[in-house]
């Protein structure tokens, strides 16, 4: 896997930026597989003004996300529908039909996990997926497990997930316990992976990720097994465990 360290979050916002903008010129009909959290959002902002600059466009683009709370509406603020309208799309020409997320409203479990991964094949694969990572090791919203969940399915949050992501909520109580994530396998598939990580509190599970055991106990470790197709960026408090470890 390729790692590329940066002095900040400025610049690994602007270089994921120069990856996803190069590929869209490219291709411009590509399918982007898309991630939230607060990683993500200066490279969103990087691809609006890309996108304002006339380099890209988004018109012919499709998108799939990575994930979505179980239970909240498109419209609710913490959904990550909502997120993706707020950070990219209402900003960029691409077309609301062509943007993708599992349907958080859904209660039947395995009709929407079916629906969207027929859905995924359709689209004939991600080209290039787009990845956060979580405290815990979690890529989209596949927690660490004693086994490779490979298509879409209905995860139950882990305990620090919950705690991580209650800083977007009024309280931890309202945080859902369960979301709806692409699987490990369909995350593999992709053509290209782009992975961001930012700040100290990433630090230690990106060493395990790049240097400890290959398990779905720590599932952004998966990524070794499709080593060339990974490319990771991170600041330096991202890679400070790296660094100090392994030079
Ligand atoms: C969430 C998302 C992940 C994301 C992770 C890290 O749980 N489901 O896709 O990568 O959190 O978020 P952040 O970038 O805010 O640290």
């Amino acid at each position: 896997m390729k790692l590329i360290v940066c002095e900040n979050y400025a610049e690994m916002s602007r270089r994921a930026a120069d990856i996803i903008s190069a590929q869209l010129v490219l291709k411009p009909n590509s399918v982007l597989g898309l991630a939230t959290g607060s990683t993500p959002e200066g490279l969103y902002r990087e691809l609006i003004s890309d996108y304002k600059k006339g380099i890209i466009s988004f018109e012919e683009a499709k998108s799939v996300n990575l994930d979505e709370y179980f239970g909240l509406s498109p419209d609710h603020p913490q959904s990550y529908a909502f997120f993706m309208r707020a950070h990219l799309f209402d900003h960029v020409d691409i077309k609301p039909e062509n943007t993708f997320i599992p349907d958080g409203t859904n209660v039947d479990r395995d009709g929407e996990t079916s629906r969207y991964d027929t859905l995924i094949e359709k689209l004939g694969g991600v080209d290039l997926q787009l990845l956060g990572i979580g405290v815990d090791g979690h890529i989209g919203f596949n927690e660490p497990s004693d086994s490779i969940s490979l298509g879409t399915s209905c995860v139950a949050l882990d305990e620090s997930t919950i705690k991580a992501n209650s800083r977007f909520f009024a309280s931890e109580d309202e945080v859902p316990k369960y979301a709806y994530s692409m699987g490990c396998g369909t995350i593999l598939s992709a053509g290209r992976i782009l992975l961001l990580a930012s700040g100290k509190n990433k630090a230690e599970i990106l060493e395990k990720t790049f240097y400890g055991e290959v398990t779905p106990r720590v599932p952004a470790s998966l990524l070794r097994l499709v080593p060339e197709k990974v490319t990771v960026i991170c600041d330096r408090d991202a890679a400070s465990k790296i660094l100090e470890l392994h030079g």
